[in-house]
């Protein structure tokens, strides 16, 4: 069977993980390589409505367990309906975001733990990994001030500071234990970024 290729972007809230999908879609399919952007949770219609509930700043009361399992199901969809088939098609799938973000905000910045979230996330995965992690780094902070002045802050957004810090500690530590995840430092211009990005691109995949 033909297999393509998995990517996925990870990051604190504001790092800058979608501008530099898209630079990286633009360049790929500038090589001709047949690309599919998508996003978690969200990226087919059941899972965008997912992700509408998960976001909802009305849904304050959500549980952290119902939090994490709603992000498996988005992603149960998405895997399911578009990553699957499109690498067995051979096309090179760029994910904005994938299981290590629930492995790090439900597992650690919800204290629910990174154990407990990856086999939950097991079933949605259906034995489907990540060819390559990049995951871009940002002082939280810097990362919540560039989202506030983009748009209204959703219900993850507003899940307070100390949350917020513990998601990038999470990252830090996941970043440690997994050698699949390339640690970009994303404080820099972009064009910076996009280049570190497709050098460990050309090197791992190309
Ligand atoms: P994202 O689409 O990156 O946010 P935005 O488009 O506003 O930049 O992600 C939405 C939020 O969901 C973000 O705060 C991170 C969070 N998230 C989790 O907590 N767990 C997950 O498994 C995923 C995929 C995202």
């Amino acid at each position: 069977m033909k297999r393509g290729w998995l990517i996925a972007l990870e990051g604190p809230d504001g790092s800058g993980k979608t501008t530099q999908i898209q630079l990286l879609e633009k360049y790929l399919k500038e090589l001709g390589y047949e690309v599919v952007r998508t996003r978690e949770p969200g990226g087919t219609e059941i899972s965008e409505k997912i992700r509408n509930i998960i976001l909802d700043n009305a849904n304050c009361n959500m549980s952290y367990m119902c939090e994490a399992l709603l992000y498996a199901a988005s992603r149960a969809q998405l895997v399911n309906d578009i990553i699957k088939p499109a690498l067995s098609q051979g096309k090179i799938v760029i994910c904005d975001r994938f299981v290590y973000s629930s492995m790090v905000y439900q597992g650690i910045g919800r204290g629910l733990g990174t154990e407990r979230i990856k086999s939950i996330n097991e079933a949605a995965l259906d034995g489907l990994e990540a060819d390559l992690i990049f995951m871009i780094t940002i002082p939280y902070e810097e990362g919540l001030k560039r989202k506030k002045m983009q748009k209204t802050l959703d219900r993850m957004e507003n899940s307070g500071n100390e949350f917020h810090k513990k998601v990038f500690n999470g990252y830090m530590d996941i970043c440690r234990k997994y050698d699949k995840i390339e640690v970009i430092d994303g404080n820099r211009n972009i064009d910076e970024v996009h280049r570190d990005i497709i050098n460990m691109i050309k090197k791992i995949i190309l």
